[in-house]
C-alpha cells in the first residue's frame, strides 16, 4: 500500500504534481475560465461578500496565509486568516457579507469546527476547503471546494497542503473573476500558469537528491531557521513546522524583515538557516531585500540554504546550498518553494532514526479542542 516507497509520507509527496492536476480537474473550461458552480454560493451572493476571514490550524492554517495574499491582491476584498483555535474566544466581528472559509484536510478538526459554527450563529456563510468527503466540517458549511489529494495517511501534511493551496488559488481567481477587477488579464495569465504548476512540481521532485544530502549532514544540528518574505513568509512557517514535528528539532519561521527587529540576535557560527527568496521578476524590490538580509545573515556566520528561482545570479554569491526551483509568479511560487522543505524534514527525521508516518505525541486527525 506504500506503494514501493518506504514511508508514507515519501509516496505522498511523490504524488502531489497528480494532487495537484486532479484539484484543478473540470475547474477551468476550454476558454480558460473557471468553473466552480459546484461552489453552492451564487455569484450574487458572492459579489455582495466584503470581508473574508479564514480559519484554519496547522498547516492548513499556513495555506489560509498564502490565500490571503491571493485574495486580497486579486479581488481587493479584505482578508484575515485567524487560527481556528483562537477565534471564537476573541469576539471577532462578523455579519451576513462575511464569507468564512474554514481549511481542513481531515474535515474533522474540533478547533476548525468550532470556528466555524460560531460564524454560522452570527449569520456568516462558511466555505469549506476539505480533502475528506462526507466528513463533519462540509456537512456543516454552506459550501464546499473538495480538494482531490487522495487520503493522506502519514500524520504530517504535504500532498493536502500543495492542494488546499490550489482551492485558495480558485477560490480568490474565482472572486476575482465575479465580481470583475482590474487585474482581468493577469487572472487569465495565472489560470494559465496554474494548469502547467504539476509539472513544475514534477520537477522540483526531480531534483531531489542534493536536497536529501544536505539533510543527512544536518543530522546533528539543534536549530534551524527558516526566513521568507511575502508568500514565502508562510512557506518558511511551514518549513519550520515540518521540522518540529518529523525531526523533533527546534526550527522556526521569520518573516525576513523581522531579522534586524530581534531574530538576528540567534545567528551564530554554522547555524542552518533556509531562504525562500522570491522571484527576481515581478516585485523585484522584495527580492532585492532578501538578498541583502542572505548577506546579513552569511557575514555573521550562518550556513545559508537559499531556496530561488532558477536563474537567479544574485543569489549565487551568498548561497552555502543553492536549492533552485522553477520559475512561477510570485503568489504561485508556494506550490514549488514547499516541496524541498518537506523533502528536507522527511530525510532530517530519516536519519535521526524519527518515525516518519508517526511521529510522537501526534495524531492525523484532532478531534479535540
Ligand atoms: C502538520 C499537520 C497539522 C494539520 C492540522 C489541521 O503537518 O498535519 O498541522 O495541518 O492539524 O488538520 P486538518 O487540515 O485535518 O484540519
Amino acid at each position: 500500500e506504500k506503494g514501493g516507497y518506504d514511508y508514507f509520507m515519501l509516496k505522498e509527496i511523490a504524488e502531489q504534481p497528480k494532487a495537484v492536476a486532479d484539484t484543478l480537474l473540470g475547474r477551468i473550461d476550454a476558454a480558460g475560465s473557471l468553473r466552480l458552480d459546484e461552489l453552492r454560493i451564487s455569484p450574487a451572493e458572492l459579489r455582495e461578500v466584503d470581508k473574508v476571514v479564514i480559519v484554519a490550524c496547522g498547516t492548513a492554517f499556513h495555506a489560509g496565509l498564502i490565500a490571503k495574499y491571493a485574495i486580497e491582491h486579486w479581488t481587493r476584498i479584505p482578508c484575515e486568516v485567524e487560527l481556528a483555535s483562537e477565534f471564537r474566544y476573541r469576539d471577532p466581528i462578523l455579519d451576513p457579507r462575511t464569507l468564512v472559509i474554514a481549511i481542513s484536510q481531515s474535515g474533522e478538526t474540533m478547533d476548525t469546527l468550532m470556528a466555524l459554527r460560531h460564524a454560522r450563529e452570527q449569520g456568516s456563510k462558511v466555505l469549506a476547503i476539505c480533502n475528506t468527503n462526507g466528513s463533519t466540517i462540509p456537512r456543516e458549511s454552506d459550501a464546499v471546494l473538495y480538494t482531490h489529494a487522495g487520503p493522506e495517511v502519514a500524520v504530517a501534511s504535504t500532498k493536502a497542503f500543495l492542494t488546499q493551496l490550489v482551492a485558495c488559488y480558485l477560490v480568490a481567481l474565482y472572486l476575482g473573476q465575479t465580481r470583475g477587477t482590474k487585474w482581468g488579464d493577469e487572472i487569465h495569465a495565472v489560470i494559465r500558469d496554474l494548469s502547467r504548476i504539476s509539472d513544475e512540481v514534477e520537477r522540483v521532485l526531480e531534483t531531489m537528491e542534493p536536497v536529501r544530502r544536505l539533510a543527512r549532514s544536518l543530522a546533528d544540528k539543534n536549530t534551524v531557521l527558516f526566513l521568507g518574505r511575502h508568500v514565502g513568509y508562510p512557506v518558511a512557517l511551514e518549513g519550520a513546522l515540518k521540522l518540529k514535528e518529523l525531526a523533533y528539532m527546534h526550527a522556526e519561521g521569520f518573516a525576513a524583515g523581522e531579522l534586524k527587529h530581534g531574530p538576528i540576535a540567534l545567528i551564530e557560527q554554522d547555524l542552518p538557516v533556509v531562504v525562500v527568496v522570491p522571484s527576481p521578476r515581478g516585485r523585484s524590490v522584495l527580492h532585492d531585500k532578501i538578498v541583502s538580509n542572505i548577506q546579513e545573515i552569511r557575514a555573521r556566520g550562518a550556513r545559508t540554504i537559499v531556496i530561488a528561482e532558477e536563474g537567479d545570479e544574485a543569489v549565487v554569491p551568498y548561497a552555502d546550498h543553492l536549492i533552485s526551483i522553477p520559475a512561477t509568479p510570485t503568489l504561485l511560487q508556494p506550490l514549488v518553494a514547499t516541496v524541498p522543505l518537506q523533502v528536507f524534514a522527511c530525510e532530517l527525521a530519516t536519519a535521526r532514526g524519527n518515525e516518519v508516518d508517526q511521529p510522537r505525541n501526534l495524531a492525523k486527525s484532532v478531534t479535540v479542542e
